[in-house]
């Protein structure tokens, strides 16, 4: 059993054998959390709670008439689970409400149930527990002047240092309530002397590593453009100030949503943190009389040995009970992507030929990029027409020759965009999620539908429909080039906008999720201008995501190692082009780490360049798969320091290892030793530096002697497997 309730103490322990999470449940009905660390099997509430000063715990109990007093309870730095009114609790809430009756809100224990498995849901995203392996602390909590309820459920797997959160609304007052705010996850602590890592970014420079110092005051890291966004990612850690990858308390949160989202982390003079994540600032959502709203599922994940372990952790998770591969083939093939070869500019011999030269290069699967479309040359046009333009393109001579050389196709769409020039919006312009007398900004030359209309995505998705069963296509790359802003759904109310970015990520949602029914052994790669959609709920249907349009070698180093802190290699899709900064060998080194491809023209690669990229694709081929898309991540050395990048790869019987080393700095004449992690001490290992055996503890403690190596902006991977 992983979740037990003290009903003398009113303690509830949620744990495995490496974490706790302990509730407590006071006389007045009230639920706070005393601990959430090290697994800890012995609490004393008292001890914990006892500040002695208490006149902030006063309250003027109606009933009797007289000042009534809550024990253990501070109102300003008690540790809430579901903070949830203003009168008792200056910081921020996580739920805030507008109903017939006020906005006040003060939710008290009603019931409780403990059970095997956990909450999923019909489109929004959760984690996976096929094989009922869960357990769930489930609490019921009512308004006390309304009839307003809510459900919180704390979930917790025996191999995961995690705590799973989820959370639902249900109205049972006679009117509408409008959500102005309800958040996937709240977590107090009883301390602040915290850093904070977090992952801003921008289109080609997406998730880039930022450790602050976290200050008194409230700090809020947000997403305002609909999606889960290049500017910031929905992942944020809070850590000991001296902790490092390998060393201190470190805590990570995130949640399974693909919109706008909002953290706000507050520090207070009365050394207390609280943390939420929830939807975006945009939110107002009438919830009916006897409807129910859905927050997001959250998580938080707990460390005691560092970053390294946190992300260990989650991409244990993303990789076994997120995502769900529906074609291990394609999964594992070598790519080749058109659009940096020839953006829209091909036709049907152009696309023939990059086949026979893609051959030359392992590739096993091809992806036709933007411009096949409506009449898509130019790319102010056609995004809503999703018919193969056959004045451009025999899609059915591309995808013959495909097969004939043993290669899977794959093909590129965008299906919740549109252009103002194009078939669809003549046809059907109240898809559109604008109002046309705006004069709405475009960005490049597009704008959005409105997912959040079912008709709208019935219609995308017979279109779509329509071009799957057509052809025989095995891979789907979906894109999205804007940001939603300047929206109104015309199927909804003025009152009702509110609900608008909420709605349409559901409608993403619903699209992929009919599409992934249909096509089960489609894989689908999500995409949004590069990494502009890097998330959780993205995973749920996507089996990988393309990180960055910037492909230059040395700029993913960074991209790629700031993603790394919460998503594995497995879902990032990593492909190499023809940018000169470095040569083949080197790009191809860098861009194993990931979903592996190509994105160039084929036809231009020259003998040498052919060879380079045929013994990397050898390594490839013989360890991709247990080291880089199973195996477990060391980063070693960060870029974000500026001198080199390292980080190794241990497959999970750690008997393989993949060490990638990249020097950021002009050769020096300096010693240098990478101490290697995640191997077993005791096995031997030969190496592909100097061909020699070593014990694991050797390399461990010693490292590999990389003297020798320190060309500026030289990349190697070294090999390290049993002996
Ligand atoms: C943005 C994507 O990130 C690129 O890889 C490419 O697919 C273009 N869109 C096509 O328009």
């Amino acid at each position: 059993m992983s979740i037990i309730f003290n009903k003398e103490l009113n303690i509830f322990h949620i744990f495995n054998n490496e974490i706790s999470y302990y509730i407590y449940l006071n006389e007045n009905g009230m639920l706070t959390n005393p601990y959430f660390g090290k697994r800890l099997d012995d609490i004393d509430i008292d001890s914990i709670f006892d500040i002695s000063h208490d006149w902030q715990s006063h309250y003027f109990d109606n009933e009797k008439k007289e000042e009534g007093e809550l024990k253990n309870i501070q109102f300003n730095s008690s540790p809430f689970i579901a903070p949830t009114s203003l009168a008792y609790d200056t910081r921020h809430n996580f739920i805030e409400i507008n109903s017939e009756k006020g906005s006040r809100l003060d939710f008290r224990y009603i019931s409780h149930r403990i059970y095997k498995g956990k909450p999923q849901f019909d489109v929004l995203p959760f984690v996976r527990d096929e094989d009922e392996e869960a357990n769930t602390l489930e609490f019921t909590l009512k308004e006390k002047q309304k009839e307003i309820y809510l459900q919180l459920s704390f979930t917790i797997f025996s191999d995961l240092n995690l705590i799973i959160r989820n959370t639902k609304l249900i109205n049972k007052e006679n009117s509408s309530i409008y959500i102005r705010r309800l958040d996937s996850l709240s977590q107090d602590f009883l301390r602040n002397d915290f850093d904070i890592i977090h992952f801003p970014g921008e289109w080609m420079l997406e998730r880039q590593l930022c450790r602050e110092s976290l200050e008194k005051g409230e700090k809020c890291i947000v997403s305002r453009t609909g999606r889960s966004s290049h500017e910031n990612n929905p992942f944020v850690i809070l850590l000991d100030k001296d902790a490092n990858e390998n060393y201190g308390e470190a805590y990570g949160f995130s949640f399974l949503w693909s919109g706008s989202f909002r953290f706000d982390i507050e520090s207070s003079l009365t050394n207390v943190t609280r943390l939420t994540l929830g939807l975006g600032e945009e939110l107002n959502f009438e919830v009916k009389s006897n409807d129910e709203f859905l927050a997001p599922e959250g998580i938080m994940v707990y460390s005691p040995y560092g970053t390294g372990n946190i992300s260990r952790t989650l991409h244990d998770l993303i990789r076994n009970r997120i995502v769900k591969e529906a074609n291990e083939k394609v999964y594992k093939e070598i790519l080749l992507n058109s659009w940096e070869g020839c953006y829209l500019n091909f036709d049907t011999k152009t696309v023939l030929d990059y086949l026979d030269s893609a051959k030359l290069i392992g590739t096993k699967l091809f992806v036709l990029d933007d411009g096949w479309f409506g009449k898509r040359d130019t790319d102010d046009r056609s995004l809503g027409d999703w018919f193969v333009n056959e004045s451009k393109i025999n899609l059915d001579l591309v995808i013959e020759k495909c097969h004939a050389l043993n290669m899977d196709f794959g093909i590129w769409i965008e299906p919740e965009m549109i252009n103002q020039n194009s078939e669809l919006y003549k046809k059907y312009p109240d898809f559109a999620g604008f109002l046309e007398h705006n004069e709405s900004f475009l960005s490049r030359h597009q704008q959005f539908l409105n997912m959040g209309d079912d008709n709208c995505v019935d219609y995308i998705y017979s279109e779509l429909e329509k071009l799957l069963s057509t052809y025989k296509i095995d891979y789907v790359k979906w894109d999205h080039n804007r940001i939603i802003n300047d929206y109104y759904a015309k199927n909804l109310d003025i009152k009702n906008q509110g609900e608008f970015i909420y709605r349409n990520t559901l409608g993403y949602y619903k699209l992929i999720k009919k599409l992934r029914e249909k096509f089960p052994k489609i894989h689908f790669q999500g995409c949004a201008s590069g990494g502009g959609r890097f998330d959780l709920g993205t995973l749920f249907y996507f089996s990988d995501i393309w990180t960055s349009d910037e492909n230059d070698p040395i700029q993913r180093l960074f991209i790629q190692y700031g993603t790394s802190f919460i998503y594995p290699f497995s879902v990032s899709g990593s492909h190499v082009n023809d940018n000169k900064i470095t040569g083949f060998k080197e790009k191809c080194l860098i861009a194993l780490f990931g979903s592996y491809g190509f994105e160039l023209d084929p036809r231009k690669l020259s003998e040498k360049e052919i060879e380079e990229i045929k013994e990397v694709n050898e390594i490839y081929l013989k360890y991709h798969n247990d080291v880089v898309l199973k195996g477990d991540l060391y980063r070693l050395l960060s870029p974000f320091d500026m001198k080199y990048f390292a980080i190794d790869m241990v497959s999970k019987d750690k008997s393989k290892c993949l060490v990638l080393f990249s020097n950021l700095l002009k050769k020096g004449r300096n010693r240098f030793y990478l101490k290697l992690q995640g191997l077993d001490k005791n096995k031997s290992y030969k190496n592909s530096l100097d061909n020699k055996v070593h014990k694991g503890e050797f390399y461990l403690n010693v490292g590999l002697n990389l003297s020798k190596r320190l060309e500026e902006f030289e990349t190697d991977l070294i090999v390290l497997e049993e002996a």
